[in-house]
């Protein structure tokens, strides 16, 4: 298929789609929400296990939905309707993008109020507030912010703004040489950052939480929200890659490009645990106080650096940009479908999804003050979305994805979309994904719902 077929543009360089797709990767989830997931799950098992469900797990899924997305060069629901129209597969699999669009969807509704936060802590950074803070004082103002619906409404408007904002544009061109610049640095940052922490803070208590092993801490609960957050850290298993994968040039090795953005995400997750760690020892910071980790130990950080206050401006700058290059990833597959489908200008699309995300966003900052109430399960509206999301939908979208490439996409298909020189590279990829991935993602998925 000659590479202009794609209506949304095409990569411009190959390499591109790696800066895109770890822009895509690389946000919330490796920053805010994998140090408080090792926390509450004991350290080193919970890293070694997300390693393991990285590599056999979420690379193989992920290099599936990018090939997918790159043999038909449509969005996700187009790409499945043709293949189906032309019998390719069974009109059932048309679920597939559907459940992967409404999962970004859903996650993106409080994905920005989290993206909000660091607005506002950006703020807070540059005017100085960090200055010396005690922990109790970080502890009370993010409170604070928790208990204040209109300070975090204006920031998640400001967030979802520039989401749409910059979906409305085509991604293909603004976008990478966005994470082209903030990619490195972001790297840059935190690595002075914890070395500012391994120094200043305990940090042999640190690395021994974060490498420490202990069968007692496996449990399928454990496993499972590995898997999930592998999921979602990767973004895999919702159709964002899927879409990144149609802008992807032939010239490409998809192994390649998918093995590198693995590592840089987990280099990013394992730094941010390098920087928060040391210093939660230091101050007697709980280490499973679950999503207000971040958000009270950063504080502390940057208020005892010499120049914390531009520091932590600039953190947490960083920090609503990656959160950003990945919100504009959960909203492309739609985005890119409602102008392939119905000629509707790319930005209209994007204010008419970013509205109805706003409008379910209320109910999620609700959902910390005002409505926090046990809607479903025990669980309050945020948490709900947040489980909701990542143990079932994300799993379940993962699933259905991988199984339609390993089983039911004919094999010459993905042989010839996967271009690697070796042949025994595209037979270990598909061995893996359809006697491992698969399967284990199935065992641990149903095991874990049913409470084992
Ligand atoms: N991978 C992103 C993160 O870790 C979140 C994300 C999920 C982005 C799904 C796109 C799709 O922050």
């Amino acid at each position: 298929m000659p590479e202009s077929r794609c209506l949304q543009g095409i990569w411009s360089s190959p390499w591109i789609f790696i800066f895109a797709a770890s822009g895509s990767a690389v946000g919330l989830g490796n920053i805010w929400k994998f140090p408080y997931l090792i926390g509450e799950n004991g350290g080193g098992a919970f890293l070694l296990i997300y390693c393991a469900c990285l590599l056999l797990v979420g690379l193989p899924i992920l290099m599936a939905e990018v090939a997918l997305g790159r043999t038909v060069r449509s969005n996700p629901i187009d790409t499945i309707n043709d293949l189906s129209e032309r019998r390719v597969i069974h009109r059932f699999w048309v679920v597939v993008p559907w459940i992967a669009g409404l999962t970004g969807f859903l996650i993106l509704t409080f994905y920005s109020v989290i993206a909000g936060w660091s607005i506002g802590y950006f703020e807070r950074a540059i005017s100085g507030d960090f200055v010396n803070i005690s922990q109790a004082d970080a502890a009370s103002m993010f409170d604070r912010l928790l208990a204040s619906p209109g300070e975090m409404l204006l920031w998640n408007s400001i967030f979802v703004g520039l989401v749409v904002l910059t979906v409305g544009q085509s991604v293909t061109r603004g976008l990478a040489a966005l994470v082209r610049i903030l990619l490195p640095v972001l790297i840059v940052v935190m690595l002075i950052l914890a070395g500012f922490s391994l120094e200043e803070g305990e940090a042999l208590e640190a690395i021994h939480f974060l490498f420490r092993w202990s069968w007692q801490d496996i449990t399928f609960g454990v496993v499972l929200s590995a898997i999930g957050h592998a999921l979602f850290s990767l973004s895999v298993g919702m159709g964002a890659m899927f879409a990144y994968g149609a802008y992807m040039s032939k010239r490409m090795s998809i192994a390649r490009a998918c093995s590198a953005v693995v590592a840089i995400d987990l280099i990013v997750s394992v730094l941010a645990c390098l920087v928060i760690f040391p210093l939660a020892f230091a101050f007697h910071i709980d280490l499973d106080s679950g999503p207000s980790l971040a958000f009270v130990s950063l504080p502390i950080i940057f208020g005892s650096l010499p120049a914390g206050q531009l520091i932590g401006g600039f953190f947490f700058l960083l920090l609503v940009i990656a959160a950003l290059t990945s919100a504009i990833s959960m909203l492309e597959l739609f985005v890119a479908w409602l102008h392939e489908k119905f000629y509707i200008a790319r930005f209209k699309a994007a204010l008419l999804l970013g509205g109805a995300i706003w409008f379910v966003g209320i109910a999620v900052l609700l959902s910390f003050n005002h409505w926090d109430r046990k809607v479903l399960f025990g669980l309050n509206f945020f948490e709900l979305l947040d489980q909701l999301t990542s143990l079932i939908m994300l799993p379940l979208g993962a699933i259905l994805l991988s199984v339609l490439v390993a089983w039911f996409i004919p094999r010459t298909v993905l042989r010839n979309e996967m271009i690697t020189r070796q042949v025994s590279h595209f037979k270990i990829w598909y061995g893996v994904l359809k006697y491992i991935s698969i399967p284990v993602l199935i065992v641990i998925t149903v095991a874990g719902w049913i409470g084992v």
